[in-house]
């Protein structure tokens, strides 16, 4: 009786994670992910009719120059590193939220370097996850372009 009941917590969990590893292939934890953003909620939308708040709007900011959302007036700092190559992706973004400040001003080599945004977020999963959950917005996000990439290349070579 004990030996089934072990068994059954066992695929019960199984089924638990699977959503959330097939949602991200990172590490990153989309689900888990929601609930960090209610911390970039203050600033920041996602979703349909998302607009520019005191950050800019993230949908399909995956794949997005630095600093470029149309309509949002970033610091020099942010636009500088959009045109010093900065294109985000989720590793970038988790980084990112670790100290903006800091990612800025190692990105641009300049300790005088400044960002308007000032939430830090310190725990790698939390950072992680928000980054996972903020891509679910973008579309198509990169592993979903990457994926697509994969399977018409293997259609064609049939
Ligand atoms: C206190 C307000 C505030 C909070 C909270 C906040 N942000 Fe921001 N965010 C900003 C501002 C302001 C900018 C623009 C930064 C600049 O121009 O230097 C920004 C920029 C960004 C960018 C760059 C976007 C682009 O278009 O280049 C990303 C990504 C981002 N934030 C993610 C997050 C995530 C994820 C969270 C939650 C963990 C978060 N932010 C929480 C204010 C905030």
């Amino acid at each position: 009786m004990r030996f089934a009941l072990k068994n059954l917590a066992v695929v019960a969990a199984a089924i638990l994670v699977a959503p959330a590893a097939f949602a991200d292939s990172h590490g990153g934890d989309a689900v888990a992910g929601e609930k960090v953003f209610k911390k970039c909620k203050a600033c920041h939308m996602v979703g349909e009719g998302a607009k520019h708040r005191t950050g800019p709007d993230l949908n399909d900011v995956m794949g997005r120059v630095a600093g470029t959302a149309e309509g949002y007036k970033y610091g020099k700092h942010m636009i500088a590193a959009g045109e010093a190559g900065l294109v985000w992706d989720e590793a970038l973004v988790a980084d990112y939220v670790e100290n903006p400040k800091k990612f800025l001003q190692e990105y641009l080599d300049d300790t005088a370097a400044k960002s308007k945004m000032s939430l830090k977020v310190k725990k790698e999963d939390d950072r992680m996850n928000v980054a996972a959950y903020v891509g679910t917005f973008s579309t198509p996000s990169v592993e979903e372009a990457e994926e697509s990439e994969e399977t018409e290349e293997e259609t064609s070579s049939d």
